[in-house]
């Protein structure tokens, strides 16, 4: 068996290449966009990838499944639920697929998303069970994967599949598709971890069935454009340019609350608030225009290059996420509230509801 595990620091996420020495089949679990270094690999290391799989649809990054999957012939599969407009190959719970002696057991673990699987790594060459879970956003390192959806549904599916797989023995080793970012709370930062480990210090595997619902039921603010991440890797729109993108293409300046209202007029700014729509009607700042960072590719009409913008949101990190990415677009008078709409409300300035 071959298995490398690719850390991808701008987005938080782990991608996978599995291989059978004896075969050289490999298979490359939940693809980046850039292709290449899983290409690289395989002509490196002399393995053909056959098969390319995800996890599920990825909603916080633009997915290389159909571009690595036209680039080697490779068979691309996904959970039989996936909403996607491409063809691929539907797998289900039980299902195997097969690399040379190595066994992939497919897990169905909705939650995350509906589509949600996880992988079952069996090596019979070294023992008749399995020694390795591909968790996917099911199970992280500390953590699990929040329900796309949010609400009540997401989180007893998310729970159920949670325990699917601590059924399995300790001893089997776990690689999450993150290792940090947007699709959890509280992962721990570590690449890999055990069964056996999470189930004894995984602190959202401590809480009670109902303490678990209501974390996990939370809903956390969308992942920033989100809406157009998703709608291309469902073959639905391409936005795959945005996979291009530096996130750090850009510092933006910083304009503190004290001296906002002061700055706004003297510079005729228009306020662009990025906080999910439930937020923004909780308080806004007068006059400006809501544009929840999930849709911000969706709607780049609305705002002008051509005059001052200042972003806000909440506590000042998503429009400093939202900034610099339009700023990476040409943006150049782009501005960020400081502390967000909570440090303005703090320091006095007026709110309209
Ligand atoms: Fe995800």
């Amino acid at each position: 068996m071959y298995f490398k595990q690719f850390l991808h620091d701008d987005t938080g996420c782990a991608s996978y290449f599995v291989a059978s020495r004896q075969s050289r089949e490999a298979a490359v679990v939940d693809p980046q966009r850039r292709i290449q270094p899983y290409l690289d690999l395989a002509e490196e290391r002399e393995y053909r990838i056959v098969e390319v799989i995800d996890t599920h649809l990825h909603a916080d990054h633009i997915s290389g499944n159909r571009a690595l999957a036209a680039a080697t012939g490779a068979r691309l599969s996904l959970h039989e639920g996936a909403e996607v407009l491409f063809a691929f190959n539907p797998v289900a719970d039980g299902d195997e697929i097969r690399l040379g002696q190595i066994i992939i057991q497919v897990i169905h673990t909705p939650g995350h998303r509906p589509e949600s699987i996880s992988l079952l790594l069996t090596n019979p060459l070294r023992s008749p069970e399995p020694s390795m879970l591909l968790s996917g956003d099911t199970l992280f390192v500390g953590d699990v994967g929040r329900p796309d959806f949010g609400g009540a549904e997401g989180a007893l599916l998310q729970y159920a599949s949670v325990q699917k797989l601590l059924s399995l023995p300790d001893y089997v080793e776990v690689f999450p598709a993150h290792f940090e970012g947007s699709c959890g709370k509280g992962m721990c930062g570590r690449p890999s971890t055990t069964v056996g480990f999470e189930r004894r210090f995984n602190p959202v595997l401590q809480l009670s069935r109902e303490d678990f619902l209501r974390s996990t039921g939370e809903v956390p603010a969308r992942p920033l454009n989100m809406t157009a991440i998703l709608a291309t890797n469902q073959g639905q729109a391409d936005y795959a340019w945005l996979a291009g993108l530096s996130a750090h293409a850009g510092d933006v300046p910083c304009v503190q609350p004290e001296v906002a209202p002061a700055w706004l007029a003297e510079h005729d700014a228009l306020v662009v608030d990025v906080r999910e729509p439930s937020e923004y009607a909780e308080g806004h700042i007068p006059a400006a225009v809501s544009v929840p960072q999930a849709e911000l590719a969706l709607h780049l009409g609305e705002i002008p290059k051509q005059r001052d913008v200042l972003v806000a949101c909440r506590s000042g990190g998503r429009s400093l996420a939202s900034a610099r990415f339009l700023k990476a677009l040409g943006y150049d008078r782009v501005a960020n509230l400081e502390g967000g709409t909570m440090r303005w409300i703090e320091v006095g300035n007026p709110v309209d509801r």
